[in-house]
């Protein structure tokens, strides 16, 4: 298992055995996050659909259409931070959606901006990608800052653009461009 690692943090793809530990962190993390994730059925966080899930995703790796990681503290195994490379497209294009999301009691000290620093210069090499596309809510300020700190550049914004929490929602569109390839 490839292991990323940063100053204060620990990065892996994720695997069927870190199922449970997901599932532990989106139900610590549920008040914090459902305001900007879409909505879910009530047995989406189980242990069991984890399982299920990130067998899926360990597909999805091997096929190169998605890159999904899990962030811990060096000699802690719980999960404190996601960050999943979706969509991703060949061809012409050479780019891929960036999701992720941060336990809230780690929220402040840098945590998220260290991963991504490092890791999305890692993806753009490894898989040969040339464009990361994120999207965030206006009043997502925290996103907003950390995507500026980290270079993505506002591309535009667009209206109803993704379902959350229920409601059609308009985003802030930006990209990070790969000069080097
Ligand atoms: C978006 C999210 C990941 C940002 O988390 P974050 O901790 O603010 O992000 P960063 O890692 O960039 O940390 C920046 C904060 O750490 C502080 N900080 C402390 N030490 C730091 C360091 N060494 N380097 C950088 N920042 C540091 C900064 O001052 C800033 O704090 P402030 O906002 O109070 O000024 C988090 O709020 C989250 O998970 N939100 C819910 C999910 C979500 O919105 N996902 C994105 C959807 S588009």
């Amino acid at each position: 298992m490839q292991q990323i690692k940063t100053e204060r943090t620990l990065i892996t793809l994720v695997r069927a055995d870190d199922a449970e530990d997901i599932c532990a962190y989106y139900l610590r993390n549920g008040d914090h996050l459902d305001r900007w994730e879409p909505l879910r059925p009530a047995d989406y966080h189980t242990p069991e659909a984890w399982k299920i899930r990130t067998m899926d995703f360990a597909v999805e790796i091997l096929k190169g259409f998605a890159y999904r990681y899990v962030v811990r503290l060096e000699g802690n195994r719980e999960i404190i931070a996601v960050a999943n490379f979706t969509g991703v497209v060949r061809g012409v294009f050479l780019a891929s959606y960036l999701g992720y999301s941060l336990d809230r009691t780690m929220q402040g000290k840098g945590l998220m901006f260290e991963v991504l620093d490092t890791l999305i210069p890692h993806v753009l090499r490894q898989y040969g990608l040339h464009r990361i596309m994120a999207h965030y809510m206006p009043e997502n300020v925290r996103s907003g800052a950390l995507l500026q700190r980290l270079g993505f550049e506002v591309e535009g914004r667009a209206r109803d653009y993704l379902k959350i929490n229920g409601e059609w929602r308009d985003h802030v569109l930006t990209a990070r461009i790969n000069d080097a390839g």
